[in-house]
């Protein structure tokens, strides 16, 4: 047999692309659409230069590794960190390399998988979780880890299971971990607050506090209170008109989830010893968070997502509607400008997901 190997460059490591089988060989792969050599990806070659700094481009196909799949992208979404990592305010993006194709959550069809892969085969649908460093999610295709890949259920559309990845894991891993929530329902009552509750993070949590026997006060911008109603929040306040967060039935919450940046609010309104879960801890506004939480016996809790494969599995496989992922807007990838506008905008107006597809 005649082995071709080739190798190309991809984020500065080689790879190596699978080898070239026979004819007579080839049974498996002919219902298999053929994998091209080049892909449309967007990029950006430098930091700050948000929407006008991506570029679209073509580029080979990478191959994949020995412990990854080769996917065929259907959907990717954008997340906060995609943008901070180009504007440079978050911690690791130093290591990035340029060009940098964002993305880390997708949802796509296995097309191909390395030599040590064994879950999955090409033909299946799968979610994935891309490296932020390599990102990878704004193209054509995408290499991505065995280990933080699983299958798609059917019910679950591409964008539905693009939207999920980051956002799902980073309100599970806090609601599980830091409030002790059990998501059968088998738990004591509690009280949260989740503020930011229209976005992506906050809309996951209150879905995932409701499962577990929570009642859930919410904010949000004014124009989504409905939205937040609907995926089962018992109360909700328009964050703009309210600086302080009470609940209106004056209930102390045992916890406050705060998905949005800035200084929570909400700490006076928390029972003494309780905590408040901070998804954008950021160094500036450290000094003051530690003089309000010194005298006042409530503790600012920085939490960071956790990749971890079972629960992932655990997310998309929520059936009978426990867990809906809600699309905000759905951009090709010709117009990822558009969409990373959107996503780059603070004040926000999207509720829930911003969904990108090739
Ligand atoms: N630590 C981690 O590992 C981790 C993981 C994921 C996300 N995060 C961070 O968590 C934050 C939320 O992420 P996301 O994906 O949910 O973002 P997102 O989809 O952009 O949602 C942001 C939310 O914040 C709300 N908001 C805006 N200004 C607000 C204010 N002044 N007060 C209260 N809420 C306000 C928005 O409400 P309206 O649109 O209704 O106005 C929206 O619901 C981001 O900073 C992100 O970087 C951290």
């Amino acid at each position: 047999m005649v082995v071709k190997l080739m190798r190309m460059r991809r984020d500065g490591m080689f790879r190596k692309v699978m080898p070239a089988v026979p004819k007579f060989m080839r049974a498996a792969h002919m219902i298999m659409p053929a994998v091209p050599k080049v892909m449309r990806v967007v990029h950006y070659g430098c930091r700050n230069g948000e929407a006008h700094g991506l570029k679209h481009v073509e580029v080979p196909v990478p191959a994949p590794a020995k412990d990854e799949v080769l996917l065929k992208v259907e959907a990717a979404s954008l997340n906060p960190l995609d943008w901070k990592l180009q504007k440079m305010t978050w911690g690791s993006s130093f290591m990035l390399q340029f060009p940098h194709i964002p993305g880390i959550d997708v949802a796509g069809e296995v097309v191909e998988v390395g030599a040590r892969v064994k879950e999955f085969k090409a033909g299946e649908k799968v979610v994935s979780v891309l490296s932020h460093v390599w990102g990878g999610g704004l193209a054509e295709f995408a290499v991505a880890k065995e280990n933080l890949t699983v299958s798609r259920p059917s019910q679950v559309s591409a964008a539905e299971g693009a939207g999920l990845p980051i956002s799902g894991l980073t309100a599970l891993r806090a609601l599980i971990e830091e409030v002790d929530i059990k998501l059968d329902g088998s738990g004591k009552q509690k009280s949260i607050l989740i503020e930011g509750a229209s976005g992506g993070v906050g809309h996951h949590a209150v879905q995932l506090a409701k499962l577990g026997n929570t009642h859930v006060t919410a904010t949000c911008g004014t124009q989504n209170i409905d939205f937040v109603r609907s995926l089962g929040a018992d109360e909700v306040l328009p964050y703009k008109t309210q600086t302080l967060i009470w609940s209106l039935s004056g209930r102390k919450y045992n916890a406050v989830l705060h998905c949005s940046t800035g200084i929570p609010q909400s700490i006076a309104n928390l029972s003494t010893n309780r905590e408040v879960i901070d998804l954008t801890p950021v160094v500036s506004t450290k000094w003051t968070r530690d003089v309000r939480t010194f005298f006042r016996k409530k503790q600012l809790v920085p939490k960071f997502v956790s990749l971890k494969k079972k629960n992932l599995a655990y997310l998309v496989g929520l059936k009978e509607g426990k867990l809906k992922t809600v699309i905000d807007s759905k951009h090709p990838l010709s117009k990822a400008e558009a969409a990373w506008t959107k996503r780059i905008d603070e004040d926000g107006d999207a509720s829930g997901k911003i969904i990108v597809e090739p």
